[in-house]
């Protein structure tokens, strides 16, 4: 009997977000538009998810949801234990700084900041000495091939070395989740390629878990489970 408990206990995987019965309606002026109409979708714990669906379905929405950084009209977003809508602001970006990493489509990098200033940025909010912060900084730009572009604004690298700081970024505070929002977006085939190969790594040596959002069927086959979004609602 015990055995068989046991069997059980290691085949459960572990659920790191989960979202349930989530709307988001924003409202513009008159009309309220309703991005998410109830959708629900768990992520275990290790997965490699890839979120497709038309322009306009939902897809930002839901990943703003699952990164935490929105909050829903009405139903739940768990993160690991916590329900989100009982967290504070402050407790909030102290979890998610911590638990998630995020690589948008438009980079977001500080433009007057160095490349490895903008990798060190999240964890100045994470209580890092400033040693600390730059050494780990290094070694992220390092081991996505730029360590020899420390000193580089975002205007002076390519679209490629831009889209590697941002993932060197999102690493910057060993995340368990990354979010990837049209991640090669931007990208020729083959630094799309490059970008891709990284995300995998990440999630094969690493055990990462990421949910990344594509137009484009090639990085869709990088992931082990495809989630498909229509109106605002997982299907
Ligand atoms: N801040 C906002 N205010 C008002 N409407 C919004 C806002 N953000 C998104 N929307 C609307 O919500 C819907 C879903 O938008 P979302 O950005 O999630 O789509 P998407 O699937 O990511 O599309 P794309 O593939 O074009 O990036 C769209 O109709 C969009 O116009
Ligand atoms: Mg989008």
């Amino acid at each position: 009997m015990q055995e068989v408990n046991k069997i059980s206990e290691d085949n459960s995987e572990e659920v790191v977000i989960s979202l349930r019965d989530v709307h988001k309606h924003y409202q513009m002026g008159e009309t309220t538009v309703k991005a998410l109409r109830g959708s629900s979708l768990e992520v275990k714990k290790g997965e490699f998810i890839s979120v497709q669906g038309p322009s306009g379905s939902g897809k930002s929405t839901l990943m703003n949801m699952i990164g935490c950084l929105d909050t829903p009209t009405s139903g739940t977003v768990i993160l690991e234990d916590w329900n989100i809508a009982e967290l504070g602001e402050s407790d909030l970006a102290q979890l998610r700084g911590k638990k998630i990493g995020f690589i948008f489509q438009t980079f977001n990098l500080i433009n007057n900041l160095t490349a490895i200033e903008n990798v060190a940025l999240p964890m100045l909010f994470q209580k890092k000495s400033y040693e600390e912060r730059m050494k780990r900084a290094k070694k992220l730009l390092e081991d996505v091939g730029l360590g020899e572009r420390l000193q580089h604004k975002p205007a002076e690298l390519s679209g490629g070395q831009r889209q590697r700081v941002a993932i060197a970024r999102a690493l910057s505070n060993d995340p368990d989740v990354l979010l990837a929002d049209e991640p090669t977006g931007n990208l020729d085939t083959e630094t799309g390629k490059k970008v891709l190969k990284k995300m995998e790594e990440l999630h094969e040596e690493k055990g990462k878990t990421i949910v990344m959002v594509t137009h484009d069927p090639k990085a869709a086959d990088y992931a082990e489970r495809i989630v498909n979004i229509k109106d605002g609602v997982v299907q």
